[in-house]
């Protein structure tokens, strides 16, 4: 196909795909929410429709016990490989809603940008695949490689039912390279190609004592406090050179070598540009790294969230009965979630005192992953950002997570390529979350000339 062809046909489509994308936008699909069940299913009903409409045959829902698995392909390129692209259509929780400047779930193009909750994550990427698709035949143009899609509704929530689905449908998946756009560029128009991201291991900590909350004037200072416990504990999970504390947490960890350290040093960076991203006051964190050292070859644990006794407008005087706070632990290669998830348990009931009762919920986990950067698909994904972009890709890694990559990688022995064309201040799960238009639409031209490299 023609590349000025596809650039000028993609460029008259642009508004027939934001009012389509919109429509996707508009079910809320938040996997977290249990009283969205039926949205989910709308949601990946809606999808399915949009797949047949391009051209995709065998769409499938597949039922999982969770959030249905959307199963489509097109095979019709003998002899040519075999890419199946992994979407998700969940999406964070809306909260605060007071934050967002428009309806989360409203899709509004303000300046360069569409605004809305799975804009970036991962609702828009997914699409662009679709587009990427539907662009051949509508330019009459064969479809160079055979594609399948997996589509997933819970990888907000840690993938649960994706990975024995993986595992139990081998063949129907077999691939020969795995893409997946859920990752973001290193900055605007600047083409990047992640290998690398964290894997998780989440949880839940919860300090109780009595049974209900109690008057603090007639118990308070005679029992233990559930929330100042706490509050001790989540102080103790870090030492002052901002190391977790878990004893044996950094047994596994591998040191990344030298040359990769050089070349992350060699990326552009700047505080001051991190910290306009983050809105945050100042950098911070593990004594010895750097800023993107600290996000994407080191681990780390971070308090999600923290709750516990009184909370409404004005006074309460109680002693809170429980306390609870949410914990995730990001994990680089070679380190396990379920070890780390057990060495937390290990170290919390070592450290809690015998006034309280405290209770661990192991929430969801996944694996840390890297790509063989050197792989032709790998190769193949940067001629077509080149042939976009007008310029070589960065190569980074990220500090999210998607939990199945190392699943993937593993069963289907296939290389993932990390192809994402979000940005690091799109504000993903956060209020007025948005994707760069320029990267929506370029992002379309970028796989439809990846599904062309990876057939030649
Ligand atoms: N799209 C993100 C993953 C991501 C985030 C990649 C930041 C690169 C940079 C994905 O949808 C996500 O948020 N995943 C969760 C997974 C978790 C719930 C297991 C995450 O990373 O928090
Ligand atoms: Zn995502």
């Amino acid at each position: 196909m023609d590349y000025n062809e596809l650039s000028a046909y993609v460029d008259s489509r642009k508004r027939e795909y934001l009012n389509e994308l919109s429509g996707i936008i508009r079910i809320e699909s938040v996997s977290a929410d249990p009283s969205k069940k039926k949205e989910m299913v709308r949601c990946a009903e809606s999808i399915s429709s949009l797949m047949r409409e391009a051209g995709i045959e065998n769409v499938t829902l597949f039922e999982t016990g969770g959030n249905p698995l959307i199963y489509g392909d097109y095979k019709h390129a003998e002899g040519k490989p075999t890419v199946l692209v992994y979407g998700h259509y969940d999406v964070q929780p809306v909260d605060p809603l007071s934050e967002w400047e428009t309806p989360p779930f409203e899709a509004t193009v303000r300046g360069d940008d569409l605004y809305a909750r799975g804009s970036s994550d991962d609702k828009g990427q997914l699409f662009m695949h679709l587009k990427a698709f539907e662009a051949f035949r509508k330019l009459n143009e064969e479809i160079p490689v055979n594609l399948k899609y997996i589509f997933e509704g819970e990888e907000e929530i840690g993938s649960i039912h994706l990975e024995p689905f993986i595992r139990s449908h081998g063949e129907l998946l077999k691939a020969d390279v795995v893409v997946i756009s859920d990752t973001a560029m290193y900055g605007r128009d600047m083409p990047t190609i992640c290998y690398g991201l964290r894997g998780m291991a989440y949880l839940e900590i919860t300090v109780s004592n009595s049974a209900i909350d109690l008057h603090s004037g007639s118990f308070g200072g005679a029992i233990d406090n559930p929330v100042h416990v706490l509050a001790d504990i989540v102080s103790r999970l870090h030492d002052k050179y901002g190391r977790v504390t878990v004893p044996h947490f950094y047994d596994d960890v591998v040191d990344v070598p030298t040359e990769e350290r050089e070349e992350i040093a060699r990326l552009p960076y700047s505080d001051a540009e991190f910290l306009r991203q983050s809105g945050a006051v100042a950098t911070f964190g593990e004594y010895g790294f750097s800023t993107n050292e600290r996000l994407w070859i080191r681990p780390t644990l971070d308090v999600n969230g923290i709750y516990g006794g009184f909370t409404g407008e004005g006074a309460k005087t109680i002693i809170p009965s429980k306390a609870t706070a949410k914990v995730s632990m990001r994990l680089v290669p070679n380190q396990s979630s379920a070890k780390i998830l057990d060495l937390f348990e290990i170290f919390i009931n070592q450290i809690v005192p015998p006034t309280v009762k405290v209770a661990i919920k192991k929430m969801h986990s996944g694996e840390p992953a890297l790509t063989p950067i050197n792989h032709p698909a790998v190769k193949a994904a940067s001629a077509a950002l080149e042939r976009v972009f007008g310029r070589k890709p960065y190569f980074i890694r990220e500090g999210g997570s998607i939990p199945e990559v190392l699943t993937f990688q593993e069963t289907l022995g296939a290389p993932v390529v990390l192809l994402g064309f979000g940005l690091p201040d799109e504000n993903s799960h956060a209020p007025n979350e948005h994707l760069y238009l320029r990267h929506f639409f370029d992002g379309i031209k970028t796989l439809a000339v990846l599904y062309q490299e990876l057939s030649s």
